[in-house]
């Protein structure tokens, strides 16, 4: 279609790594850990393990074909195979936006704390109580949680605005490699600390005993939160992939480094929580604590407590980087405006309501929707109710309404059809939307 005009990545390591880049970030490091912590650890992690291989990687791959076929954004993309179904791809735009509204309060959160690595002795406490407290105060902090959610809004904002290829692309590029090893490095440490193993065991050992409707709900929508899938960002990444990029490796590999992080990220936290004597079940509040104790062991903790923290800023950059992409395409190509406009309309909106987001944590902690902060709703809303149903609903669309030669076409464009094929659509037209609806119909209470 329009395929001159569109900016394009490099090649096929471009591609991963800025598909990498968008889903490695705060949802492996922060959201996966405190979760897993919440909900039985080691019967959580299997459950995101299944999601992730029967739901999650066939979702990638379809909305990968969905970009590369049209060339467009997620609602332009539907639209252009089907105008009833650009419903899904406005619904994906929304969840972008609310995604990275609370996105960049958690993101501002990791800015403040590498600051902090840097000029204060908050890592040279061993004290996890102290930890709490210097969490809870910052966070409740009347601004400054707003000033460093706001600061991560305008560098997003400038990335976005220096085009698709350089800022994206340079960005992923870097920091994907640095990023892995240190989490290794760091896990090893970890599970030397003394009590570790009872942490390891906590992890890796399922106890199901635990496991309800919701448990699986949140795992599913876990998944799909960290493979940045059932939104449409992935339609919007695969548009600008270049010609012949493989489809099933690309998705292969950025769902095998996504999963690798979220574990090692789980290797990390829970024998260090054990440790320490942090309660797993901590919420949100999770790696907040629990890192700050990590580097309080280790020598030269100032040292890695800013190349750590540095290093999560960075992730959570790629990842606001898209999420910030995919809303600032449909404005642009949609709404016909000039790529500086759309961004900036983007920045705007995303940036009031992560404000907002942010204040329910602290001064306006008593306005609740259903008992949820303005921050929790809209995690809430987003990764566990729109992200599954978007993915359903894009399961339905590319298994039984997608063109089947233009599907197979995107997946082997040298035209030999992959052994894999016949079972990779049995599980999007019939695998996926089973599992999705069984687990909502559950969650609703309907069977
Ligand atoms: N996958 C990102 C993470 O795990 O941090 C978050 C995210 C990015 C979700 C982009 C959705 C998205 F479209």
């Amino acid at each position: 279609m329009n395929e001159e005009k569109r900016a394009t990545f490099g090649g096929r390591i471009s591609a991963v790594l800025v598909a990498a880049g968008s889903a490695v970030g705060l949802g492996n490091i922060w959201r996966f850990p405190y979760l897993a912590g919440e909900n039985g650890g080691g019967a959580f992690l299997v459950i995101y393990l299944a999601a992730v291989l029967l739901i999650g990687l066939p979702l990638m791959i379809s909305e990968f074909s969905l970009g590369t076929a049209t060339r467009h954004n997620a609602v332009g993309a539907f639209r252009a195979l089907n105008k009833r179904w650009a419903v899904v791809g406005y619904m994906g735009i929304l969840s972008s936006a609310l995604i990275l509204s609370f996105y960049l309060v958690v993101a501002g959160w990791t800015a403040e704390y590498m600051v902090h690595s840097v000029t204060s002795d908050l890592v040279r406490n061993t004290d996890p109580a102290s930890h709490v407290a210097a969490f809870e105060q910052f966070v409740g902090h009347p601004w400054k949680p707003v000033i460093y959610a706001l600061l991560f809004s305008l560098a997003t904002h400038l990335i976005i605005v220096l085009g698709v290829q350089k800022g994206i692309e340079r960005a992923s590029k870097v920091m994907m490699p640095v990023l892995l090893l240190v989490l290794v490095v760091l896990a090893v440490n970890s599970m030397l600390m003394p009590g570790g193993m009872e942490g390891l065991k906590f992890f890796l050992n399922p106890d199901f005993s635990k496991v309800t409707a919701e448990t699986i709900l949140l795992a599913v929508g876990q998944a799909f939160f960290s493979l940045s899938i059932g939104l449409g960002t992935m339609i919007t990444y695969a548009s600008y992939f270049k010609q012949g990029t493989s489809v099933q490796g690309t998705a292969l590999q950025v769902t095998l480094l996504d999963t690798f992080v979220a574990v090692m990220a789980g290797l990390v936290i829970f024998p260090a929580v054990f440790s320490a004597g942090i309660e797993p079940g901590s919420g949100p509040s999770l790696v907040f604590i629990t890192l700050p104790s990590i580097f309080s062991t280790l020598p030269m903790s100032g040292f890695w407590s800013t190349i750590f923290f540095l290093l999560l800023v960075l992730a959570a950059l790629t990842s606001t980087i898209s999420l910030h992409e995919s809303v600032t395409a449909y404005v642009e190509e949609e709404w016909k405006m000039s790529r500086q406009k759309a961004a900036r309309l983007t920045t705007l909106l995303t940036g009031l309501l992560a404000v907002m987001a942010s204040l329910s944590l602290g001064i306006w902690k008593e306005y609740t929707i259903c008992g949820l902060t303005f921050f929790d709703s809209l995690d809430y809303l987003t990764a566990n109710i729109l992200l599954p149903l978007g993915a359903f609903l894009t399961c339905l669309f590319v298994g039984w309404k997608f063109d089947r030669t233009l599907f197979a076409q995107q997946l082997y464009p040298n035209g030999i059809m992959g052994r894999e094929y016949p079972i990779l659509r049995f599980m999007i037209r019939y695998i996926c939307p089973i599992i999705l609806f069984v687990i909502f119909a559950d969650n609703l209470g309907l069977i």
